[in-house]
């Protein structure tokens, strides 16, 4: 199957609807992706990339219903990553004399995956040019880390196509190719998640680099990626959008994430949350367990972060494997400009926390204080935990706070805690909600592991009652509102 993009150029492509890891398993796909092979028939033919080495056979015959493959002037390969060369084996075996224009690094990464040096590889530079016919040229444009050493973009005048690789994709199924036609929030949701995880550490020249595109003065009419969309509806948006997030990008943001052995962690980060939002409604509080949540949401989420708390429990006096595995991780995306702190429940010692500051200071985050709590925490670390996240909100706050601020200086007492402090009884009916960890006591319900017998109301509840949940007592409840 092939798709006219404009004029002599079609996409001869695969769509990977099912494909669900990359790099390994280092990056989730949540909505597939596309391997973008282009080709474009003017006086002379060009393919430009081929598709994942997992294709190869239905590539070369989906081509092969195109075109007579003889008829291939010129391959470029703007990028050896085998998701694009990967098929280079099995065309290079039907026509083994074609030349492949190429950066020098990638005549190393080429001939590294496939292993044949005596190919025809044709070597550029940004600058150089091959005429195509039609009076059409194609530009070469080197790329380096964009994503790796050898890549480079290719544009044909003319046409005003820029094929930019990598650069401006996106990990993205969909059956339509162009960006007008497709669900603007997966798309734009999908770009930041592929920029976040994988260019992140570039972005210095990501910037560099688009500036120098600019400053060619030539028209863009559309990017071709090679991966998800082809940009043809204001192209030059998704370049603009580079350029602010290449900008130490960071939004009215807050993410906690945390690993927790018996919950008390857990328990941690919910209080902290709910302190930073006492003190700041405005901003957003993203909270994720890093044993049950994508590790790549987590990571797009730290990248559209002002600041990150990250909490472990304490295990053999060091932090959890996985929370290890994400500061490793976070430490390769080079973030910049972000705030960070660490926290956790301990036993015995409080390693952990310790190392966690350590690493995200390593890291290039402007550290804050750790919060630190020995075993389960009580109604009073609780407390404690909840405002050490009002701090954190005020420390870390983008906006003028000195109205809520002020309210909270007045009266310091936790709302919350004082609706269930005798100023407002409850009803027989009333149901109760753990402001800790949202669990709700219903007198319809009882509860029946503590001995509450349907039908009793909260006024009647020993004061030794224990959330089922969360473990604390009766003064972290307030009624239900409306119920
Ligand atoms: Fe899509 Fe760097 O490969």
């Amino acid at each position: 199957m092939t798709i006219h993009v404009k004029n002599n150029i079609h996409w001869v492509g695969q769509r990977d609807w099912e494909v669900q890891d990359f790099h390994g398993t280092e990056y989730k796909m949540t909505k597939g992706t596309s391997y973008n092979s282009y080709l474009i028939r003017e006086e002379k033919t060009v393919l430009i990339d081929t598709v994942d080495h997992r294709f190869s056979h239905q590539f070369i015959q989906n081509l092969e219903m195109e075109i007579n493959l003889e008829q291939i002037d010129y391959i470029v390969i703007n990028h050896a990553e085998e998701d694009h060369s990967g098929a280079l084996s099995a065309l290079m075996a039907k026509i083994p004399n074609t030349p492949i224009y190429c950066t020098e690094n990638a005549v190393d990464s080429i001939v590294g995956h496939h292993h044949h040096p005596e190919w025809n590889f044709k070597t550029v530079k940004t600058g150089d040019t091959l005429d195509i016919g039609n009076g059409k040229q194609l530009i070469f444009i080197e790329a380096p880390m964009l994503h790796w050493p050898d890549s480079m973009m290719t544009y044909l005048t003319d046409d005003a196509v820029l094929f930019s690789n990598d650069a401006f994709g996106q990990h993205y199924c969909d059956e339509h190719l162009f960006n007008d036609e497709v669900d603007q929030a997966e798309l734009m949701e999908q770009c930041l998640r592929y920029y976040s995880n994988i260019l992140t550490p570039f972005s210095g020249l990501v910037t560099a680099k688009i500036h120098e595109v600019l400053s060619f003065n030539v028209p863009v009419d559309m990017i071709a990626t090679s991966h998800g969309i082809v940009w043809r509806d204001n192209p030059t948006q998704i370049i603009h959008q580079y350029l602010e997030w290449a900008d130490n990008y960071q939004e009215d943001r807050i993410t906690i994430f945390y690993d927790s052995m018996s919950n008390n962690t857990r328990m941690m980060a919910d209080a902290i949350a709910q302190g930073i939002h006492d003190v700041d409604p405005g901003v957003a509080v993203k909270v994720f367990n890093v044993s049950r949540h994508d590790k790549n949401e987590i990571l797009a989420n730290v990248f559209r972060s002002k600041g990150i708390l990250v909490g472990s429990s304490t295990m053999n006096n060091v932090m959890m494997p996985k929370i290890a595995g994400m500061l490793e991780e976070i430490t390769g995306l080079r973030f910049k400009d972000k705030k960070a702190g660490a926290f956790g429940s301990f036993g015995w010692n409080g390693g952990a926390v310790d190392r966690i500051h350590a690493r995200l200071t390593d890291a290039g985050f402007e550290t804050t204080i750790s919060k630190k709590t020995k075993w389960k925490p009580d109604g009073t670390a609780m407390r404690e935990c909840r405002e050490h996240g009002r701090q954190i909100a005020r420390q870390w706050a983008m906006n003028d706070l000195s109205q809520p601020l002020q309210q909270t200086l007045i009266n310091p007492v936790e709302p919350t805690i004082k609706a269930s402090s005798g100023a407002q009884q409850p009803s027989d009916n009333q149901k109760m909600l753990c402001t800790v960890c949202n669990w709700i006591y219903d007198p319809a319900l009882g509860e029946p592991n503590q001995g509450i017998e349907v039908g009793t109301c909260w006024s009647d509840i020993p004061e030794s009652f224990l959330c089922p949940e969360c473990s604390l007592g009766k003064d972290v409840f307030e009624p239900v509102a409306g119920a």
